[in-house]
């Protein structure tokens, strides 16, 4: 691999690599949105989800349903395929489905307006403006206009991610009533959810319409798992560049983690650009470990970029002790200090309660960044002692890129000037 970045060269590099091994037959077929041919051990999910639209194709109304399951079961992936197939079979009455994710499309004037312009096919409806009782009209004309006699599906992807608000309950309401409007289509929505409890919030009026029904996806273990890399490397991978035993470890590897299909997915596709960027011929156990470690990095990275800034300036702290106090113990307690110091440095962050300070290391501790151990400490009673769980070095290169943060990661923390060491469950003033 090349890893002197002063002597890379950018001709050898794509002349060795148009020459080099040819791992991949079909990258995409790793991708999340490739929807596969097969769908290994969902068969009595695909059967639930066909009896219960199959109606459509002789003019019948499939109810409303919902789908439970996990993050990576298969749910996304197991309705498109239904979708399309209900497709193949419909001839006369070929229903419309219409995709909405709620973690892009997420206000109900969105909502209404993506199913608008989706079937018109274009923009028609501005991303603000109109009254909502205006596009209800306009939507149901385009309803019986454009749609007739057939049904059309709303999948709500990630639907808890719109319940939680009055708004949210009052959309998914008028989207359970539309057929009330309507004279010549038909409408049914699915609502997918990988949370189990988000029932909770929802509205009882909506639970009576759409949650009384529901299908419930299972986690996959790790034969099912290696079954699913096994039909799908068969697609994305040339032919026996993958070396005995790399799909069954990819299977163990991701069923360690909750039995997550787009995981294991995700780690085969790494292992083989990580065999790929080295120019080897095959895809070996080693390179699937490897990638693991780089997924865990990449999640490392996300994680923290994405924490909110004051969750950051607590794990700068720890990392600023860490730093300069060497093999300081570090108690909760410290974290506060710390954290005050810096929030009169940067312009704009205010202090926090000892409380929500205690809430952000719960938070870091949950998230496996750092470890959080309640021990007692002689004079300062039960305290909290932490530990990073992340290499300091790579930390710090996290924290270089986040704007507010890097410009504090030189500083010396005053407990640490002020010479003060605390060893095992005491502290001593350092001499001379
Ligand atoms: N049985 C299966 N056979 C083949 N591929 C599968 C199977 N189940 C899941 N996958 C693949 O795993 C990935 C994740 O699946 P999907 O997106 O359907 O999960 P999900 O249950 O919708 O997860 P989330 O709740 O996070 O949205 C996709 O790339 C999908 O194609
Ligand atoms: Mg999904």
């Amino acid at each position: 691999m090349l890893t002197n970045k002063d002597n890379f060269n950018i001709d050898d590099f794509y002349k060795k690599y148009i020459n080099g091994p040819q791992i991949f037959k079909k990258r995409e077929a790793l991708e999340p949105s490739f929807v596969p041919y097969e769908l290994p051990h969902r068969d009595n999910e695909i059967e639930q989800i066909a009896g219960k639209t199959a109606c459509s194709l002789r003019g019948g109304v499939p109810s409303h349903f919902l789908i439970y399951g996990k993050t990576g079961t298969g749910k996304t992936a197991t309705v498109r395929f239904v979708s399309q197939k209900l497709a193949q079979y419909s001839e006369e009455r070929k229903p419309w489905w219409i995709y909405i994710n709620c973690s892009i499309v997420s206000t109900p004037y969105r909502i209404l307006a993506h199913i608008y312009n989706t079937i018109v096919g274009s923009e028609q409806i501005p991303p603000t403006g109109l009254p909502k009782d205006v596009i209800f009209k306009k939507l149901l004309g385009l309803l019986d206009y454009k749609i007739k006699n057939s049904v059309c599906f709303f999948v709500l992807d990630e639907i808890d991610l719109i319940t939680d608000s009055k708004q949210g309950n009052e959309i998914l309401y008028d989207l359970t009533r539309l057929d009330e409007n309507l004279e010549l289509c038909k409408t049914c929505l699915i609502g997918i959810s990988n949370k189990v409890k988000f029932k909770e919030n929802l509205d009882p009026r909506v639970i009576s319409s759409l949650g009384e029904e529901h299908i419930t996806f299972p986690v996959y273990n790790a034969q099912e798992l290696r079954d699913i890399l096994e039909s799908r490397a068969h697609i994305a991978f040339q032919e026996d560049t993958i070396s005995e035993g790399v799909i069954g470890l990819c299977a163990a590897l991701a069923a360690e983690e909750h039995g997550d299909a787009r995981k294991a997915l995700q780690l085969l596709r790494k292992a083989g650009e990580i065999a790929e960027k080295n120019h080897h011929k095959t895809v070996t156990g080693d390179h699937a470990r490897k990638a693991k470690q780089e997924l865990e990095r990449d999640h490392i990275i996300d994680y923290i970029k994405g924490m909110p800034l004051q969750a950051q300036l607590v794990l700068t702290a720890i990392y600023l002790i860490s730093k300069f106090g060497k093999d300081r113990i570090i108690v909760s307690g410290d974290i506060y200090e710390v954290h005050s110091e810096l929030t009169n440095m940067i312009p704009g962050i205010s202090t926090l309660t000892r409380r929500r300070i205690s809430d952000y290391i719960n938070e870091l501790h949950s998230a496996d960044i750092i470890s959080a151990e309640k021990k007692s400490m002689g004079y300062y009673g039960r305290t909290k002692v932490l530990q990073l769980n992340i290499e300091l070095k790579f930390l710090e290169t996290i924290l270089r890129d986040i704007e507010k943060v890097k410009d504090v990661l030189n500083y010396k923390p005053i407990l640490i000037q002020n010479n003060k060491v605390r060893i095992s469950n005491s502290t001593f003033r350092r001499l001379g």
